[in-house]
């Protein structure tokens, strides 16, 4: 090859001409070799000749930056060692699924999606119903045909780039024929029962760390820093789902399956449409059947809205799609002796009864650890005093069965009382903190006993710090619950509470004991763990409500705070001014829809409590909060309005109105005030028509509406 055309022409004297066909000959040339090794499995060049390939092609870039390729070997990683894994910002969000975990929760989903949808029971609704594959997900961006990214599903917003390494997996085509343009497809990877165990039996041979199942084996493998390992490690990938696209696919979902399969992916073969919940029962039963036998492991089956353009209008809550739900398999099970009841505290006080069991295999992982959810669940009572397990207590010595489902901790089910040992006593549940030894009260309605120690408790303001750095909090890249504990504990650079953190570099600065100077800290680690600290400093409302660790207040409650009051200045004045029951800024709270009185009344209380509310505000005063503004609904005419809909809708339900407007950033309001900016108002409006107009509100109609959102 290397004498063909100019490959023998020192790259100063090529033309331009000369230099394009040659730079499309290398990038060809550079990726059969890379297909040939990675995938096939047999090189054709030796390793001088390929990296002689490579480096014509960089200095002709060099030379004629213009004429780089698209496709251009220098931007892709070809096997070689990758140094850390690169972040990639998904351009359409990764998300998760709902879980229905019995046939009553799937009739209620197909419920949820009709009346949404305002569709009868009678009318027709097709579903998709496929296996849902217990592996990770991962998202392939294609360039004009060429696999150009693959990342992982991270947080859903942010994943880790592993382009190198799915380029190894031989489901994963590296280049597609007419695709279009842009084409982000996304589905799973995931390793075969025989694979596993091949690779577990090496692992075992050669000493080395063996994994709990197939998922673990297949998500270590993927996320291997070298992609020789990872192409060592046979994964497979199913392609079932879709991030942005230039043009659309097919207008359906098994219209895009059927697509993703002329491209070239694997799907999975068990995927059928139905027309009702009856035939997703089915279609689940036999799935289930087939379970053991399909050589790879799956957790239930998903049942997706067939009808793209239902999908679209459907949307999203947070994190899952509504036109989706996965209905999970029932729990694996095991028997095992319980050794001991070991008491935690929470970040909210709350004591949990852990399980400490002999180890046992359930369901292919050793489990030696699951909860007992709380004092009644022990005792053999649910939270109404009712009995459960026919009232059978649980007691330390007992058999005990334990059962698992997916990622959820494993969870005590049963006692055998014909094993209980003789000198099994009741369980007694503590009435003072384990840790910190102050009462631990439970309050009437409340199921869980709670330590009243507060700011006091190590136990609970540890677990807040951890909740506070966490993924979906603060997020601070080097600063975990590992490290937590340590500066917990830490006498010369404590970290007590939040605003803590922010304080660290200065006070290390200060310390002539340097943090640099200690065990598992170099000069690098500590200026990088102070950068992300530092990065952290601005912080989007809607995370920083929910790194409170507010009790009730989630991610989802944060967010809907968050986008109602826009800046922590007017949140805060909020919750100061607020009073539990009463009072405007009560009414405006509750009117939030999605916002409850129990929430309503945690987050005005954290406010209200002298030494919480003062530790807050050391934190603010290290942040720059960042107003929760939708950026990509900034520039929707509704976007920061806030809306009110009364009346008869007859082009959309209610509740598909209002995701609509939430989407476009508009604020849903129950109730009408001198803050609504416009009321859509539909037959059969009554007061709120009548107060808006006392206010002066403006008022629309529902098509006036839907033009305005570009929707009519
Ligand atoms: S659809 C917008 N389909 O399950 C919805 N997910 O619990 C995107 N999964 O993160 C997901 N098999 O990793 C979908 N047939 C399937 C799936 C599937 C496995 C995984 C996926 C997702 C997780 C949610």
């Amino acid at each position: 090859m290397a004498e063909i055309g100019t490959a023998g022409v020192s790259v100063d004297d090529l033309t331009e001409a000369q230099a394009a066909v040659e730079l499309a000959r290398l990038a060809a040339a550079i990726d059969a070799a890379n297909r040939a090794y990675h995938t096939e499995d047999a090189p054709e060049i030796s390793d001088a000749g390929y990296d002689a390939l490579k480096r014509r092609n960089a200095d002709i870039e060099a030379r004629f930056p213009l004429l780089k390729r698209t496709d251009s070997p220098s931007e892709q990683v070809g096997g070689a060692v990758s140094e850390g894994f690169g972040k990639v910002v998904h351009a359409v969000r990764m998300l998760s699924l709902e879980n229905a975990f019995g046939r009553d929760e799937v009739a209620a989903f197909d419920e949820r999606v009709r009346r949404f949808l305002n569709l009868g029971p009678e009318q027709a609704l097709t579903y998709t119903a496929e296996p849902k594959i217990d592996g990770l997900s991962l998202s392939l961006r294609y360039e004009n045909g060429v696999l150009v990214q693959a990342a992982t599903r991270g947080d859903g917003e942010v994943g880790e780039n592993v382009t190198a390494n799915a380029r190894t997996i031989a489901d994963i085509p590296q280049n597609l024929v007419s695709a279009p343009p842009v084409l982000e497809v996304r589905g799973e990877v995931y390793m075969s029962h025989v694979d596993f165990q091949a690779l577990n039996a090496r692992a075992a041979a050669e000493g080395s760390k063996v994994f709990a199942n197939p998922r673990n084996a297949a998500a270590g493998s993927l996320r291997q820093l070298d992609a020789t390992i990872t192409k060592s490690r046979p994964l497979r990938f199913f392609a079932y789902a879709w991030g942005e696209v230039s043009e659309p696919l097919a207008a359906t979902q098994s219209g895009v399956i059927a697509r993703f399969n002329e491209l070239g992916f694997k799907t999975n073969p068990l995927t059928v449409n139905c027309s009702d919940t009856e035939g997703l029962l089915s279609q689940y039963d036999r799935i289930g059947a087939g379970r053991a036998d399909l050589g790879y492991d799956i957790d239930g089956v998903v049942y997706k809205v067939d009808d793209l353009e239902l999908q679209r209008r459907l949307g999203f809550r947070s994190t899952t799609p509504r036109w989706a739900i996965a209905h999970k398999f029932p729990a694996e099970l095991a028997w095992t002796r319980l050794l001991a009841i070991d008491i935690q505290v929470g970040r909210t006080g709350a004591l949990s009864p852990v399980a400490r069991l002999q180890p046992v295999t359930v369901g292919g992982v050793v489990v030696s650890n699951a909860t007992l959810h709380n004092e009644d669940y022990i005792a053999g009572r649910d939270s109404t005093g009712a009995a459960i397990r026919e009232g059978r207590d649980i007691r330390v010595g007992d058999w005990v069965e334990v059962y698992r489902a997916g990622d959820v901790i494993p969870k005590i089910r049963d006692v055998d009382l014909a094993r209980r040992p003789a000198a099994a006593m009741p369980y007694v549940f503590p009435d003072k903190c384990p840790e910190c030894g102050s009462d631990a009260v439970r309050e009437a309605g409340d199921a869980v006993r709670r330590c009243t120690g507060g700011m006091i408790c190590p136990a609970q303001a540890i677990e807040k710090l951890k909740h506070f750095v966490s993924r979906a909090a603060f997020d601070i890249e080097g600063l975990g619950a590992k490290q937590i504990e340590m500066f917990f504990a830490d006498d010369m650079l404590p970290v007590r509470e939040p605003a803590d953190i922010f304080t660290l570099a200065e006070r290390d600065a200060a310390n002539l004991a340097k943090l640099s100077h200690r065990d598992g800290f170099g000069e690098k680690s500590v200026t990088k763990l102070f950068q992300a600290i530092e990065d952290k400093r601005q912080i989007p409302l809607a995370r920083l409500i929910f790194a409170l660790g507010i009790r009730h207040v989630g991610e989802t409650g944060s967010a809907l705070l968050a986008n109602h009051y826009v800046s922590w200045a007017a949140f805060e004045r909020a919750m100061t001014e607020a009073e539990v029951g009463q009072g405007p800024e009560w009414e405006e709270l509750n009117a939030i829809d999605g916002v409850g009185s129990v929430l309503a009344a945690s987050a005005i209380t954290t406010f209200h409590q002298a030494h919480e509310r003062a530790s807050l505000d050391r934190l603010v005063a290290q942040l720059q909060v960042q107003d929760a503004v939708m950026a990509r609904t900034a520039d929707s005419p509704v976007s920061g309005k806030t809306v009110v809909f009364t009346g008869t809708l007859e082009k959309m339900t209610r509740a598909e109105a209002k995701a609509r407007a939430e989407a476009l950033g508009a604020k849903v309001s129950g109730s009408v005030s001198a803050k609504t900016d416009l009321v859509v108002a539909g037959p059969g409006a009554g007061s709120k028509a009548r107060q808006a107009e006392a206010l002066g509100v403006e008022m629309i109609d529902e098509d006036s509406w839907l033009r305005l959102i570009g929707a009519a």
